[in-house]
């Protein structure tokens, strides 16, 4: 195991592709090239997680607080992998004006399973600045959410802001600063 980190995501539309690209940029900027190791779930196995210690998660809600059908796709292979050790920092992409009572509820299911799997998460993000109802992404005490929450539809002009401020934040907390 080296330093690497294995960001993997699911994306249909190519927010969440995008969103990622960027995250590895900023980590790549930051920690050298190839630091960031990206795998998209349409091709990749998630049984491949169980080569990095770092892993960055990436998953967008869709249909009414469902998962990405990648995700979707490999989600019972995912809760065979054991994930202790693992330090995982998680992100999602939702919209929380068209969907206010499911807002990134994709990423709290995904955050709940990785924890039963063994897994300590880092990179929560505080829910200041965003409108919506209700969302299963928040931590208990409803103040953060369990990762980095973007919005390209509603929010797009503070997404490149919130990416870098994240990544740093996800370097630090993974112990991974330079
Ligand atoms: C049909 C449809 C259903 C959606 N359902 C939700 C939802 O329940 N909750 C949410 O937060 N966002 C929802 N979204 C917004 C998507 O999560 C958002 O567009 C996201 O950027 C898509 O990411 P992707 O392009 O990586 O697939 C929905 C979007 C569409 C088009």
């Amino acid at each position: 195991m080296t330093k690497r980190i294995g960001l993997f995501y699911g994306s249909t539309t190519c927010y969440t592709e995008i969103a990622a690209e960027k995250i590895c940029a900023a980590i790549n900027k930051m920690l050298g090239p190839q630091t960031v190791q990206l795998h998209n779930l349409a091709f990749d196995s998630v049984l491949l997680m169980t080569k990095y210690n770092h892993l960055i998660l990436g998953i967008p809600t869709w249909d009414y607080g469902e998962l990405q059908e990648d995700w979707e796709t490999q989600w019972d292979t995912l809760g065979t992998i054991n994930l202790r050790n693992k330090h995982i920092a998680l992100f999602g992409l939702g919209d929380q004006i068209g969907y206010p009572e499911w807002f990134q509820d994709a990423l709290g299911y995904l955050w709940h399973r990785v924890v039963r799997l063994g897994a300590s998460t880092k990179g929560e993000w505080p829910n200041i600045g965003y409108d919506f109802i209700q969302s299963k992404a928040l931590n208990e005490e409803k103040n953060f959410f369990v990762g980095l929450a973007l919005d390209e539809e509603n929010q797009f002009d503070i997404v490149d802001d919130q990416i870098c401020q994240w990544s740093s934040q996800v370097v630090k907390e993974f112990g991974l600063s330079p």
